[in-house]
């Protein structure tokens, strides 16, 4: 039996039908919290539900594209009223455009980027603050990913919109610095999810995105690991600790992984290639 650190506290996961949210949702639960999960799917947020509900634990959903402030309010609604309050809001919803160049992107793809990855979040965490600032407590977790600290040419609404993220969780953590509300920036690190499996390519692009499979083998985590780290940020360990900024996939874990590949490889038997499915899509704009 898990340690219940997370007992009696409410989270939040939007985004949390699949991927890496369900994870942190099933960790989460499994560490003693009550859940509300999200996504834009109402079968798959039904369905989420229903797996937490059949391991034993206590869940509700709620269909909420982050992109919409009334429908992100309507999630915490639907926390405060079934559960009390909010103690911990995971600002997981992401997406990522095709991969190419940035003027052969087209418009909406590159606009759901952004409405997800930076509205979203900002509709998230003004919705977590104005609750955590009154109840003077809570743990805000905004998901970051690659570039959040750079450029990314081919992959620039979606790394662009991770420095936002980055830069954003840091002033707001600096701005309430000594509210009690932890404001908190996380890399989960590269994650076997559908992100990385399935995937879309500007025609002419589809090939550059091979490596990927090699990468994802060598570094890639099953989605359960960036969940535990996740857990570890949403408990007590991090109290008092705003403005924390954690990586999953450190420098560290890049090099050892590295040397150990041959043995891995020689080993263990279920270290494979990523089943990578790329989906071409026409250039917004000719060459
Ligand atoms: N996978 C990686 O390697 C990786 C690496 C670094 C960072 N991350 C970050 O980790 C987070 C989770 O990624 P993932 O890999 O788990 O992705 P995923 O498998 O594609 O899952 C994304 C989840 O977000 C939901 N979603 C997408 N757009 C939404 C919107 N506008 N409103 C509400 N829900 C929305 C999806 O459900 P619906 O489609 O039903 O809405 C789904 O539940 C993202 O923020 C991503 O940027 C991932």
């Amino acid at each position: 039996m898990k340690n219940l650190i997370l007992k009696d506290k409410t989270a939040v996961i939007t985004g949390s039908s699949r991927g890496l949210g369900f994870a942190i949702a099933q960790t989460y639960a499994r560490a003693g919290a009550k859940i509300v999960i999200a996504s834009r799917s109402p079968r798959s947020v039904d369905l989420a539900v229903d797996s937490l509900r059949k391991e034993g634990f206590e869940a509700v959903g709620l269909a909420c594209d982050v992109a919409d402030m009334q429908q992100v309010e309507a999630l915490a609604e639907l926390a405060i009223q079934t559960y009390g309050s909010i103690d911990i809001w995971v600002n997981n919803a992401g997406l990522s455009a095709p991969y190419g160049p940035t003027v052969h992107i087209p418009n909406t793809d590159f606009m759901d980027v952004v409405n997800t990855n930076i509205i979203g979040t900002y509709n998230g965490s003004m919705t977590a603050m104005r609750h955590f600032l009154k109840q003077g407590s809570g743990k805000l977790i905004n998901l970051l990913g690659r570039g959040d600290t750079g450029s990314v040419p081919l992959q620039n609404a979606y790394s662009s919109s991770k420095v936002w993220v980055r830069n954003f969780t840091k002033a707001l953590a600096q701005e309430y610095k000594d509210s009690g509300v932890e404001v908190i920036g996380f890399n989960p690190g590269l994650v076997m999810t559908e992100m990385l499996s399935k995937v879309h390519a500007v025609k002419g692009y589809e090939e550059q995105l091979s490596p990927l499979r090699f990468v994802a083998m060598l570094w890639g985590n099953e989605a359960d690991v960036p969940a535990e780290k996740a857990l570890w940020l949403a408990s007590a360990a991090t109290d008092g600790r705003s403005g924390l900024f954690v990586t999953v996939l450190t420098k560290w874990m890049m090099i050892s992984r590295l040397i150990g590949l041959p043995f891995k490889y020689l080993f263990d038997r279920s270290t494979k290639l990523l089943d990578l499915n790329v989906t071409s899509v026409d250039p917004a704009v000719g060459d």
